[in-house]
């Protein structure tokens, strides 16, 4: 199951039957300086990876992977805006969104990072604007309260990079987020807000997205109820490519902040789509953000690809995906303000790279993305730790965590760093059948109760586990983060062959919802589905009645 012409990729094969039985334990016992061999840092932001199933031999053939999938050859083509997403015949140029003001980055002869700082300009004004209060709304009043309506891209990573930098926030402002187009979230979420004070942030790249327009129409209508039709443009701005819909929405065009078609929705947080980042932390924060991230970027354009953070994340990913059989991978950040990460590395890796088709149109042969999921550690630990410690699935884990938090509670964050260690450590050493039993009869059970016990206190062990850790999670930290997850992403799609930049796969859904929601209420039976959605429209029917 190999992706062909690959001759690394058959050597790989036949080195991860070698290495399979291995025993990490094994290789720390045998080479105590794992961590010096196998761990890379980008300022203070360190990637330990020596606690995977992985000799020198395995970077060694999986460096000659990379270089046999084309790519620095491929980095480079990103960087320059070549049209890398086939399907939709576009260049993929979220780096240049955080590119220094004197690069120069083209895009079909134009060179676009004037564009960009003209936009970044404008939100530094805006948000400057909102944060002292001179951005007034229709009754005089600064705004208190900034909602966010978008979806998707739209929604995750703003929604996310605010959370994250909660402690750098402005006193006054409080930030909502609105996604689904589940009615309870857009109503709930106006029920405690006062319309005077509060503004709305329309975010859609192609505002045309049947979720946010519903919910911006809801919006709408609660403040022009309350304040009267003009106080929409002191209300309303939109963030997107699509000027014409923004203009037919009734939002002054004035207030609109543009972005372009060479920045997919799920690496869209560094355009206009991070206004409220920008509000919330304000735009000097929200460069470092981009620095952290253009840092990054630098990082995986120039340093070697054994020492390059990106590309040894990647690898590792796809050791462990095609040759050691993990299906999963699960983000845990050892951070509360980190919580919503999982869902935003499950949009930028499943959307990416949940495909099954190469670019050049044939099936894949081998195992793509991973079903990607997590939570905040220590919560984790009580809820799904179980499977990784003992399921029968091997589930590689990415730890991050801040040496210092940011918060008041230092004994607090001291636990959680003790957790966020311990946990690797757990699932790299396992507990052998023996040490459990040991260790019951030094509790003082009975050789028989040992021995009845035993086997269900076993750890497998041997879990493979990246740890990422920073000195405190800061915006220009979190840039790097987040821009390192999106180059391993980029290095994976490449491997695997296939577009990581478009997503096909959800526009089906899409339309056959377009097309049930007006059977939902016509009369008759519905008979265009199969039978079982005919039916349970049918069933729906009769219960709404
Ligand atoms: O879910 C598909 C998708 O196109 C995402 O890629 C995107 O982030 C989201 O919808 C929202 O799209 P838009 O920003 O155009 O509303």
């Amino acid at each position: 199951m190999t992706p062909d012409p690959l001759t690394s990729w058959h050597k790989l094969d036949t080195l991860a039957s070698k290495q399979r039985p291995v025993l990490m334990r094994d290789l720390f016992a045998a080479e105590p300086d794992r961590f010096q061999r196998f761990h890379e840092r980008e300022g203070d932001l360190l990637l330990d990876y020596s606690k995977n199933r992985v000799t020198g031999e395995t970077i060694d053939l999986l460096i000659e992977l990379a270089k046999e999938a084309g790519l620095e050859e491929s980095r480079d083509r990103m960087f320059a805006g070549d049209k890398i997403n086939a399907t939709e015949r576009r260049a993929v140029l979220h780096t240049a969104l955080r590119a220094a003001p004197d690069q120069e980055v083209m895009v079909e002869g134009e060179n676009v990072i004037p564009r960009i700082m003209a936009v970044r300009e404008r939100m530094r004004l805006f948000s400057d604007c909102v944060r002292s209060g001179h951005w007034t709304g229709a009754t005089g009043k600064p705004m208190r309260d900034v909602v966010n309506i978008g979806i998707g891209g739209s929604d995750l990573g703003p929604a996310m990079v605010v959370e994250a930098l909660t402690p750098f926030h402005h006193d006054r402002l409080k930030f909502h987020f609105v996604s689904n187009v589940d009615g309870s979230a857009i109503h709930e979420t106006l029920a405690g807000l006062d319309p005077a004070t509060t503004l709305f942030i329309v975010a859609s790249k192609t505002f045309t997205t049947q979720e946010t327009i519903a919910n911006a129409t809801t919006a709408r209508g609660w403040l022009v109820e309350a304040l009267g039709a003009p106080a929409v443009a002191k209300h309303f701005v939109a963030l997107s490519t699509n000027g014409a819909k923004v203009r037919e929405f009734g939002i002054d065009p004035a207030h609109m902040f543009e972005f372009w078609d060479w920045v997919g929705g799920r690496f869209s947080l560094w355009s206009a789509i991070g206004l409220s980042i920008a509000v919330a932390i304000g735009f000097d924060r929200f460069e470092q953000l981009l620095a952290g991230a253009r840092r990054m970027d630098e990082h995986f354009r120039t340093r070697s690809l054994d020492r390059n953070l990106p590309v040894i994340l990647a690898l590792i990913g796809i050791w462990n995906a095609n040759f050691l059989g993990a299906g999963a991978v699960a983000i845990l950040p050892y951070d509360q303000h980190l919580r919503k990460l999982p869902a935003y590395l499950q949009q930028l890796d499943m959307e990416s790279n949940g495909k099954s088709v190469r670019l050049d149109g044939s099936a894949t042969t081998c195992a793509t993305g991973p079903v990607l999921f997590g939570d905040a550690g220590t919560n984790g630990q009580h809820a799904f730790y179980q499977m990784i410690h003992q399921g029968t699935q091997m589930i590689p884990c990415d730890f991050l965590l801040a040496a210092q938090g940011l918060g008041p509670l230092d004994n607090h964050h001291l636990m959680l760093l003790a957790n966020a260690l311990a946990q690797p450590e757990a699932l790299m050493r396992g507990k052998t059948l023996d040490e459990s039993q040991a260790e019951l009869l030094a509790d003082g059970l009975s050789p028989d109760e040992a021995e009845r016990l035993a086997p269900h206190r076993v750890f497998p062990g041997n879990r493979p586990t990246n740890t990422l850790l920073y000195k405190c999670l800061d915006p220009h930290t979190l840039g790097m983060i987040l821009a390192l997850y999106e180059h391993k992403i980029f290095v994976q799609g490449l491997i695997w062959g296939i577009d990581s930049f478009d997503q096909w796969g959800v526009e089906l859904g899409k339309i056959l919802a377009k097309a049930i929601l007006p059977e939902l209420t016509a009369p008759g039976p519905t008979t265009d589905h199969d039978g079982s959605t005919n039916a349970l429209i049918a069933e729906i029917k009769q219960l709404r009645n």
